[in-house]
């Protein structure tokens, strides 16, 4: 085994880090990551203690020789870092609501990644992100960036075209849950299950599943329409069965969120209903997080309790810790990822990033190529990938008629006066996050 590698973990107090605790522990035989340093700000300190001491009880408990670092200094726990991992919500959760509650004013979607509160994420995130890699070119030049701070598509992809940072992968549980949920429909362990995914982040889809090597996409299609059956969704999304002829008709298999496009009506009942009733996702995880950090700061919880896979993001750990060895060992084996296109997805600009299977090798992720995407669904992937550039150069530029652009393009939006009425109430609400805006003249587009 060669060097002990260093690890930092930016928004290291999320309830998602036992996860990742997790997922070290599990493989430090093949990736011996001797120190993780956990980074939060101000406002995160105590969630970043409790959830730090947690991590300490698991690796102690584990006996693996994991070092423990708790920090606010981003700076000093980036410094000489192999690996990089980001799970950090700017604005926390209250940013995370206003999102989903804004749009349901307008009879619009209110989603974390999709519409309107994606472009919001993202306008907030990338920002930060950009001063990340601005901080990791000085203190850590040759680390690997593993992004899972959402919307992961858009993050990734103006990583890709505002920096020089090629080391980076965005990454989504999205892939993994689809691949565990055609496993329970069919009855068997999910790792004889290979499924072909290509598209964008929250927008891919599984073009051709394999059992055991042998393609059996109709035979999952048949049981995914079925309407007793489901499976193949995620905790946040709810699931409300399709329509078996349009599923068989479209012939490949779509993800949780394609919900949001095509049963806008109905996902957007639920939201209003759920707005009135239970609260919103973002309500209902708050609630989560609290009995989540409850039960982290018992002194005999030693492991990731079960309650953390009511979280959307369930079993992420597995897809990152293996992404991460993978690349540590040059595995060469097979993992979707979101990266650089190049080609791999003809209808897809090539510089752009998309979600897809990769090789995974010491010198990152390379794609396979998949040609064109079905016609039937080529046209909303271009779309939302349009709406991610200009979303991306939105939130670099802080340009008023680019971010209206971008609301106005995404196909869960109306019409430009909704989007203008929203932008502007979306802009005041998260006025304190989105410096860009308020600062004038807007800055130029800056390529370093
Ligand atoms: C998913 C997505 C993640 C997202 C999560 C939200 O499965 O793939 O990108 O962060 O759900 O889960 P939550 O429990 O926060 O609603």
């Amino acid at each position: 085994m060669g060097k002990r590698l260093k690890m930092a973990t930016i928004g290291g107090g999320s309830s998602y880090t036992p996860e990742l605790v997790e997922g070290l522990i599990k493989r430090y035989h093949e990736l011996p990551v001797g120190e993780l340093w956990l980074v939060d700000i101000p406002e995160g300190k105590e969630k970043l203690e409790i959830v730090g001491a947690l991590a300490k009880r698991m690796v102690e408990k584990a006996g693996v020789p994991i070092e423990i670092h708790l920090t606010l200094d981003r700076r000093r726990a980036l410094e000489g870092a192999d690996f990089v991992t980001t799970q950090f919500r700017v604005g926390g959760l209250e940013a995370r609501a206003k999102d989903e509650r804004i749009p349901l004013k307008y009879g619009v979607i209110g989603q974390e990644t999709n519409g309107p509160g994606g472009l919001f994420k993202g306008l907030r995130t990338i920002p930060v992100i950009l001063d990340i890699i601005r901080d990791m070119e000085e203190l850590c030049p040759d680390a690997w960036l593993i992004n899972f701070t959402n919307p992961a598509g858009m993050v990734t992809e103006a990583v890709l075209r505002y920096t020089k940072q090629e080391k980076v992968v965005g990454l989504c549980n999205v892939p993994i849950g689809m691949r565990m949920g055609v496993a329970k429909l069919l009855g068997v362990d999910a790792d004889r299950v290979h499924i072909d995914f290509a598209g964008l982040n929250h927008m891919v889809f599984g073009l051709h599943v394999y059992l055991d090597g042998v393609r059996v996409t109709e035979k999952v299609i048949d049981l995914l329409a079925h309407p007793d059956r489901s499976g193949v969704t995620m905790k946040n999304i709810v699931d409300l069965g399709w329509e078996p002829d349009f599923l068989k008709g479209l012939k490949v298999l779509p993800c949780p969120y394609h919900r949001y496009y095509y049963q806008t009506d109905k996902m957007l009942a639920e939201e209003l209903e759920a707005a009135k009733t239970k609260g919103t996702r973002a309500e209902v995880v708050q609630q989560l997080e609290k009995e989540l950090f409850e039960l982290y700061k018992d002194p005999n919880l030693a492991i990731k309790p079960p309650q953390l896979e009511q979280r959307g993001g369930a079993y992420y750990s597995d897809a990152a810790c293996s992404l991460i060895s993978s690349i540590y060992n040059d595995k060469r084996d097979i993992q979707p990822v979101n990266t650089r296109n190049n080609g791999a997805i003809a209808s897809i600009p090539p510089e752009s990033a998309v979600e897809v299977n990769c090789v995974i090798t010491k010198d990152g992720p390379k794609p396979i190529a998949v040609g064109d995407l079905p016609v039937a669904v080529r046209g909303l992937v271009q779309q939302i990938k349009s709406f991610e550039r200009v979303a991306a150069e939105a939130a670099v530029t802080g340009d008023y008629q680019t971010a209206l652009v971008a609301m106005t393009i995404n196909p869960l939006v109306p019409s430009d006066t909704i989007a203008k009425q929203m932008l502007d109430e979306m802009l005041e609400a998260h006025k304190e996050h989105l410096p860009q805006f308020f600062n004038f003249p807007p800055k130029e587009v800056s390529y370093f």
